[in-house]
């Protein structure tokens, strides 16, 4: 592809062909990155690029939609299937990302002024669920709980922030929050509040669709999830809603929030839920869980502290504050290093630009093909990056050679 680019474009040809070089040569344990499948590569880059189809599956706004119809039901279809969504569930696979998929919903279900209930952001909640910076939080009344000292989520505490705030949406599921979702108990509280319980499974999508993590199908009302993280496909979103209120929620995706959707995406979409069903997939979630355990326990053993002391997801938050470095000085150090790992807030951090964690997570990794035995040896140039503080152009040697045996593509 970057061959043929060089002719009409040599700058961009260079630019995509270093990126593509950056990828191979670093280690990436983002936690909300992943590898795509090169397959899912072609779907974005095919001509299904080409065309607008405003509004939905046989009621289009414009003409030559027979494929796209049949493309997009694919998807929706298989989204019911991977994620066991029963009879009265709908699923839009409209949205262009996480943030507009949860403010379709908010924007679908409140009104303005109307109070949504998040977890804060250096609880590991996410910008969409009321962030005062965020639509979600400028437009609606933002009410926030927080995981207590031991980073673990307080129910109770939950429920008595819930009665106070009544509020109409209750928002679980997380951006940096390293255990496994209770979904059952936010949809007990929901319930005896009166509000709507929107479950985002944006992270941990992947597991749920392998069973490495429980559904939220029985506890919520509505489920929102990326589909470029854990799920490994394209950068977009799903809204699953109750049959009784998807209407709204549809009606603010399109044409409230969007014009047409990008078809290449949802052909996208619905390629990844098939590989989402396979067992090489089912396998990678597993190898994901067991080496974030891997890590975790690695790095606790070299004196780091985790934030709820471990994980029993795919990631997990380092709490750097018995290190003598910020999250950001380690992010950019571990950068130096050819390690990918971004600086997080965590708890009891009260400023959000100077936040004392770094997060971590496995997918990306792991759909490379790493396992225990190198998530070991990443564990180790960690800590010679941050405690000993060796030079990172050293590490970074290692590290690519690390790297080239296992090919991103
Ligand atoms: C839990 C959660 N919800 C929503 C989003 C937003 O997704 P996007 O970046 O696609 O808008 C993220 C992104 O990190 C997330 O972690």
């Amino acid at each position: 592809m970057v061959e043929k680019l060089k002719k009409i474009d040599p700058t961009l040809a260079e630019l995509i062909a270093s990126e593509i070089a950056r990828q191979q040569k670093t280690l990436d344990l983002i936690p909300s990155e992943c590898l795509v499948p090169p397959e899912v590569l072609q779907v974005l880059g095919s001509p299904l690029v080409n065309k607008y189809s405003e509004g939905e599956p046989g009621k289009r706004y414009y003409p030559g939609n027979e494929y796209y119809d049949k493309i997009e039901k694919l998807a929706q279809g298989r989204a019911k299937k991977v994620f066991g969504a029963g009879e009265n569930w709908q699923v839009n696979v409209q949205c262009l990302s996480g943030t507009p998929a949860n403010l379709a919903v908010y924007f679908g279900l409140l009104n303005p002024g109307d109070t949504i209930l998040g977890m804060s952001l250096s609880s590991g909640g996410h910008l969409s669920h009321g962030h005062k910076v965020s639509l979600s939080g400028r437009i609606f009344n933002s009410v926030k709980y927080e995981v207590g000292s031991d980073g673990h989520l307080d129910f109770d505490q939950i429920e008595k922030i819930a009665e106070a705030s009544q509020p109409k949406i209750i928002v679980s599921g997380f951006s940096a929050f390293p255990h496994r979702v209770d979904f059952q108990r936010f949809g007990e509280i929901a319930k005896k509040v009166g509000a709507w319980h929107l479950a985002d499974i944006s992270h941990i999508a992947g597991l749920v669709a392998a069973s490495q993590h429980a559904s939220p199908f029985l506890h919520a009302d509505v489920v929102t999830t990326t589909t470029h993280k854990t799920l490994n496909g394209p950068r977009a979103a799903i809204v699953f809603a109750k049959k009784k209120i998807a209407e709204k929620i549809n009606r603010t995706i399109f044409p409230g929030l969007q014009g047409g959707p990008h078809n290449n995406k949802i052909a996208a979409i619905a390629l990844a839920l098939k590989i989402a069903q396979t067992d090489e997939f089912r396998t990678s979630q597993h190898q994901i869980v067991k080496s974030a355990k891997v890590l975790a326990e690695n790095l606790m053993s070299l004196g780091f502290k985790l934030v709820g002391d471990g994980t029993d997801t795919h990631l997990m938050l380092v709490n750097l504050r018995n290190k003598d470095i910020s999250g950001q000085e380690a992010e950019k150090l571990l950068e130096k290093a050819g390690i990918l790992a971004n600086r997080n807030s965590i708890p009891q951090d009260k400023n959000p630009y100077s936040p004392s964690g770094i997060r971590l997570g496995t997918p990306s990794i792991t759909f490379r093909g790493m396992k225990e035995k190198e998530v070991k040896q990443i564990a180790v140039w960690i800590n010679r990056v941050i405690t000993k503080k060796e030079n990172p152009q050293q590490i970074r040697e290692e590290v690519e050679e690390l790297c080239q045996k296992f090919p991103i593509y």
